[in-house]
């Protein structure tokens, strides 16, 4: 393979800003520094030479709600290298009762068609001896050292404490991550059933049955849950003050919790749904809701603070057509909505450029945090000698305008329809091969390769109170009372 040189750009990582040429070969970064010659140019002047994204939370082709997300891995990678984005990690679900490693196959062959690499979180969506002995397979075989654990979709997808305590202990036994979709989801479910019951059956029903409060409540059971297990934890779709509020507690006290904004949250706000067009409100629809603007302030506030550390999509599109499944039961709307082309330019568009954000940050909460946070660091989220070539070439003065019209995604709307953007990949290299290039799109079905991760025993440990709960003092007495009154 010859060498691709990136010249007189200026790289930026998550802490460092300088001005050099990056030499790539064989999918692989092998020299940074000036005047680098001797191999096919691309140039990059005017431009930021930084990580790929890495979104962390993407559901393609995921069969939920009676029906599956539209975008699978070839249109859902594919909008992701148009968006800079040149890795994504999608949540493998076995069904209740099947077998984790069954479902990882499934998940397995869907993939084959990715066009930039993937990896898998694993679901615990019921527990049993089973599903205990085959997370260390999971771990140890097959790569994936994270576990996702959904607090609502209750009949579906939630499990319990009791459930969530079990797979936590695993977790921290085997040197994984659990992360939890957090909304108190008994709750949720009968304030579902009061608002039907009193004829609120529109999509702004939705936003009403699951506030912040239930989104806080279930954040905070999950990390002291996480705390008495002795593990880590990756809170997905954090939305509100509530909720980031008690990943900052945490993190405060000396734990490692972690808290996910997605680029809907911070961007679309609650009068989404207030929309007369029944559809424009339906297609909002996603858990959580949108929020308002105090707590949108709250996860910018995080993200610049270090409290939140990466911002995701949850991209998980369904088509105009199966949002209407939903027509006169705002339950049964599928839950989710796209994002994987625009999170990046839509976060530098109204981070960066507004300077609620420096670049560094920026790539921080695309990329490098995450990569950190799954052990792929530095082979993903680093402009390093030796770490993979996923590398996006950032044009500052690109616009576009939003729109369903030009987009990658295989559904007919976008929710972020209109909004312009000033800032946007030059070129996405997926190791090493140009998949966008000066807008043309050049992706290639099956580039994509599984990125295994191993397991990271020192997350588990140093916990605030870790010590203390797992070796219990026993108290010497020298007599025990008889028995009886
Ligand atoms: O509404 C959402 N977020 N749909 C995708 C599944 C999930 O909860 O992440
Ligand atoms: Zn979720
Ligand atoms: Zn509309
Ligand atoms: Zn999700």
């Amino acid at each position: 393979m010859t060498a691709t040189i990136i010249k007189n750009g200026t790289v930026v990582t998550a802490d460092l800003t300088y001005k050099a040429d990056v030499k790539i070969e064989d999918g692989r970064i092998t020299e940074i520094g000036p005047d680098l010659t001797g191999g096919t140019i691309l140039d990059a002047t005017g431009c930021y030479v930084m990580p790929g994204g890495i979104d962390p939370h993407v559901h393609l082709e995921m069969p939920f709600m009676g029906t599956y997300s539209a975008d699978d891995f070839e249109s859902g990678t594919r909008a992701a290298l148009a968006g800079g984005t040149t890795m994504v990690v999608d949540f493998c679900l076995p069904e209740p009762g099947q077998s984790l490693l069954d479902a990882l196959q499934r998940w397995d062959n869907k993939a084959t068609r990715a066009n930039c690499d993937y990896s898998f979180h694993m679901a615990v969506t019921w527990w049993g001896e089973k599903v205990f002995d085959e997370m260390k397979t999971v771990v140890q075989e097959k790569g994936i050292n994270s576990f996702k654990h959904f607090m609502a979709y209750k009949g579906a997808l939630m499990v319990n404490d009791d459930e969530m305590f079990a797979s936590f202990s695993r977790c921290a036994e085997l040197g994984a991550i659990p992360f939890v979709h957090a909304e108190n989801g008994d709750i949720v479910a009968q304030m579902q059933e009061k608002l039907m019951a009193e004829g609120n059956v529109g999509p702004e029903a939705h936003a009403y049955s699951r506030p912040p409060s239930v989104e806080g409540e279930a954040t905070n059971r999950a990390i002291i849950i996480a705390d008495m297990a002795g593990a880590p934890l990756y809170v997905v779709h954090t939305s509100c003050e509530q909720a980031h509020e008690a990943i900052r507690r945490a993190r405060q006290n000396g734990m490692r919790v972690y808290g996910e904004p997605l680029i809907q949250h911070l961007i679309l706000d609650e009068s989404e749904y207030a929309n007369p067009d029944w559809d424009h409100a339906a297609r909002r629809v996603m858990s959580p809701p949108f929020r308002n603007r105090q707590h949108q302030d709250s996860l910018w506030a995080g993200l610049a603070s270090g409290s939140l550390q990466c911002v995701a999509t949850d991209h998980c599109a369904f088509t105009t057509q199966q949002k209407r499944f939903g027509l006169g039961d705002f339950r049964k709307i599928p839950n989710g909505t796209g994002g994987l082309e625009d999170r990046m330019p839509l976060l530098w568009t109204h981070g960066v450029a507004t300077g609620r954000l420096t670049m560094n940050e920026f790539v921080a909460v695309t990329s490098t945090n995450i990569a950190k946070i799954l052990n792929i660091y530095p082979r993903k989220g680093a402009i390093l000698v030796g770490s993979d070539a996923d590398i996006v070439v950032w044009d500052p003065a690109l616009t576009k305008t939003i729109s369903a019209a030009s987009q990658q995604s295989a559904i007919d709307y976008n929710v972020f329809e209109g909004q312009k953007v000033k800032g946007m990949p030059r070129y996405t290299l997926s190791r090493g091969l140009v998949s966008v290039e000066e807008g043309t799109i050049e992706t290639q079905e099956g580039h994509g390769q599984f990125v295994a991760r191993d397991p990271y025993p020192a997350v588990s440990r140093a916990l605030s109170t870790w010590k203390e709960l797992v070796s219990p003092r026993k108290v010497e007495r020298s007599g025990i009372p008889a028995s009886g009154v």
